[in-house]
């Protein structure tokens, strides 16, 4: 039997009854961007994540930097982030003429170390980035004071988190202002690329709003030089399908990294990932670390399971990033984590048989590693 990484096609099969009609009349009346599927599902997630406002827009790049726009972040601004995390939430700030200023995360999470952001605070700085990553928040209890002491926006990427709690919240509720990507393989996945920003302050919702359509809110009139960052109904429509089922998809996923926990308890050599106490994981990602990568990545392949890393190089190693300076060395968590991080197939529809075929696959790789 192979596993693949990702399997979208049971979720597309569950909620094609309810799409396809809608889809259809939306061809006919050519009623593609806007409208009132845009503005229920915009009603409804706000509703979900417990938010005054969310606006939905075209990926969460754009919703990315729509956020940092509304937060006051400009040129010359820095924002600070951590160094292992999509290189989305860096290049929204670079998008600006901000500077992304990046952090090591902590050796058991790998999310954002509060104390790294302390010490990364400048006189420039005008926001904290923390990302949620793999599905579970970072900590917010912890960074929101160090942001509400140093006057900092403190702006949440939610993008691997659609449903994630911590005891104080739902991701995306937690900072002043949020933003998630609603690529098809998130948590909460469109059939093409989609995004939002979510926020409690009125002005900034406006702000966003316009921006994201040009600068405009009537048409022809131009506040701001803006963006063409909106959602298209088409994306709304399976977007409301598919949040009626994410709790019970989400629930799924967490019962298939309880079943991992337990598949991989014995084995040697694998660290399994765990919880913050106070959070609810959604799994966007089941990430072990084993110590040949390589070589397990290799066996697993040859036994037809599908993996990934997530991610292999931290931003500020990447190419795109070295104008900055940063070298290797700088990030000791983080960098050591990359060399080491594994993504298993995670998925709502992830069959029991199938978490056993890829246990198996991971033990049988691993004496491998230890016999050398
Ligand atoms: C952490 C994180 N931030 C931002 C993004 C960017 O989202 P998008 O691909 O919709 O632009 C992603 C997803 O790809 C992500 O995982």
């Amino acid at each position: 039997m192979t596993v693949p990484f990702l399997d979208l096609a049971a979720q597309q099969a569950e909620i094609a009854d309810e799409v396809l009609p809608v889809w259809r009349q939306q061809f006919a009346t050519a009623g593609f961007i806007g409208g009132p599927e845009v503005d229920a599902f915009e009603r409804e997630y706000a509703e979900y994540i417990g938010v005054a406002h969310v606006i939905g827009v075209s990926n969460g790049t754009d919703a990315l930097e729509l956020a940092y726009r509304a937060a006051g972040v400009g040129a010359g601004d820095e924002v600070i982030m951590p160094a292992n995390t999509f290189i989305a939430t860096a290049e929204a700030a670079s998008r600006i003429g901000a500077v992304p200023v990046f952090v090591d995360v902590d050796d058991e999470y790998l999310l954002m170390d509060p104390g790294a952001v302390e010490a990364a605070i400048t006189a420039r700085t005008r926001a904290i980035v923390p990302v949620h990553l793999f599905g579970q928040t970072a900590p917010i209890d912890v960074i929101g004071p160090i942001a509400d002491k140093h006057g900092l926006a403190l702006i949440e990427d939610a993008a691997q988190a659609q449903g994630a709690a911590s005891h104080t919240g739902r991701a995306g509720a937690l900072g002043r202002i949020a933003a998630t990507s609603f690529y098809p393989g998130k948590n909460l996945g469109a059939a093409g690329d989609a995004g939002a920003v979510m926020t409690d302050d009125p002005d900034a919702a406006t702000l966003i709003r316009n921006l994201a359509a040009h600068g405009s809110s009537v048409k022809y009139v131009h506040d701001h030089i803006g963006m063409n960052a909106r959602l298209d109904a088409v994306q709304a429509t399976v977007l409301r399908a598919k949040l009626r089922r994410l709790d019970g998809w989400n629930a799924a996923r967490r019962a298939a990294a309880v079943r991992y926990g337990e598949l991989l308890a014995g084995i040697e050599g694998v660290c399994t990932p765990t919880v913050r106490p106070g959070n609810e994981d959604v799994w966007h990602l089941y990430v072990i670390r084993v110590a040949d990568r390589a070589r397990v990545m290799a066996e697993l392949g040859a036994a037809g399971i599908g993996v990934g890393i997530h991610y292999p190089t931290i931003v500020p190693l990447t190419e795109a990033y070295r104008s900055l300076g940063y070298r290797a060395g700088q990030f000791r968590v983080a960098e050591a984590a990359a060399g080491s991080i594994l993504s298993l197939p995670m998925f709502p529809h992830l069959t029991e048989a199938q978490q056993e075929v890829v246990a198996t696959a991971v033990a049988a790789a691993i004496p491998a590693i230890v016999g050398g």
